[in-house]
C-alpha cells in the first residue's frame, strides 16, 4: 500500500469515527483541519503521511467525545499497523493527536511538539477561531446548555490546566477571553499567525458589536 492509500485509508476510518458527532467536531471539522494542515505541511515541508494522518486522528479519540480514550487509542494503533504503517509513524501520530490540545498547553510542562506536529496544532486552532470559530463556540455552548453571555462573570483570563477543565459557569463570550482570543500568540508557523491575525481581527468586530447590543445595565 502506498501513502496515497493510506491517506485514503486513514480519511475513511476519521470519517466512520466523526461523523456522528454533535458537538462541533464533525467530519467537516476534520475536512477543514486536513485543509489546512495540507496547504502548511507543504510549506513546512513536513512529513505527509505524519501530518495528514495526526490531522484525519486528532479528535478520534478526544476525551469530550468519548468514554473511553484509552480504548480509542489502541483501536487507532491496530488500525494503523493494519495498513502498514511503521511502529515509528504509529508513535508519532498518536504523541501529535494526544498532546496539541489547548488544555495540555496549559499544564506546567507543555508537551513539546515536532514541526509536524505543530503544523497540524496550528490548523486545528486555526478552526476555533475567525466566522467559523464563531459559530463552533455558539454551538458548543448551545449543546452543553451554556450561557450566552453574563457581564457579572468575569473571564478567567489565566487558568492552569485543571481550572480550565472544570470551568462551571461558563458563558460562551467568556470563552472568547479564556480560550480563543488567545490562541493567535500561540501560532507556530508564520503562515498560521498570519490567519490567525486576520481572524482575530473579525472575532474582536464580532465582540464590539455584540456587546454594543447588549441590554443596558441602566
Ligand atoms: P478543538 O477540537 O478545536 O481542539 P475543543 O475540543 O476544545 O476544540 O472544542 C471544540 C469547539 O468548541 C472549539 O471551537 C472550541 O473553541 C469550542 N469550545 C470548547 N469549549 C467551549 C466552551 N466551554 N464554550 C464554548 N465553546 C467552546
Ligand atoms: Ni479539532
Amino acid at each position: 500500500m502506498d501513502a496515497e492509500q493510506q491517506i485514503e485509508e486513514i480519511r475513511n476510518f476519521s470519517y466512520k469515527k466523526m461523523v456522528t458527532d454533535h458537538t462541533g467536531h464533525n467530519f467537516d471539522h476534520i475536512k477543514r483541519v486536513v485543509k489546512m494542515a495540507t496547504k502548511l505541511q507543504k510549506e513546512e515541508k513536513t512529513d505527509k503521511i505524519i501530518t495528514i494522518g495526526a490531522a484525519y486522528l486528532h479528535d478520534v479519540a478526544d476525551d469530550k467525545l468519548v468514554s473511553d480514550p484509552p480504548k480509542l487509542e489502541s483501536e487507532i494503533r491496530e488500525f494503523l499497523h493494519g495498513i502498514k504503517l511503521n511502529a515509528e509513524q504509529i508513535e508519532e501520530i498518536m504523541y501529535i493527536t494526544h498532546n496539541l490540545s489547548f488544555s495540555k498547553s496549559l499544564s506546567k510542562n507543555p508537551p513539546k511538539l515536532s514541526l509536524a506536529g505543530q503544523v497540524v496544532q496550528d490548523s486545528d486552532r486555526l478552526d476555533a477561531i475567525g466566522a467559523i470559530g464563531i459559530t463552533r463556540a455558539i454551538y458548543y455552548g448551545g449543546v452543553n446548555s451554556e450561557t450566552i453571555y453574563d457581564p457579572t462573570i468575569k473571564p478567567r483570563e489565566k487558568m492552569n490546566k485543571a481550572q480550565y477543565r472544570n470551568l462551571d459557569n461558563e458563558t460562551i463570550i467568556n470563552h472568547f477571553y479564556e480560550k480563543l482570543l488567545k490562541l493567535t500568540s500561540m501560532m507556530n508557523t508564520t503562515t498560521a499567525k498570519k490567519i490567525a491575525l486576520h481572524r482575530q481581527q473579525f472575532m474582536y468586530e464580532f465582540l464590539n458589536e455584540f456587546k454594543s447590543e447588549w441590554i443596558s445595565e441602566k
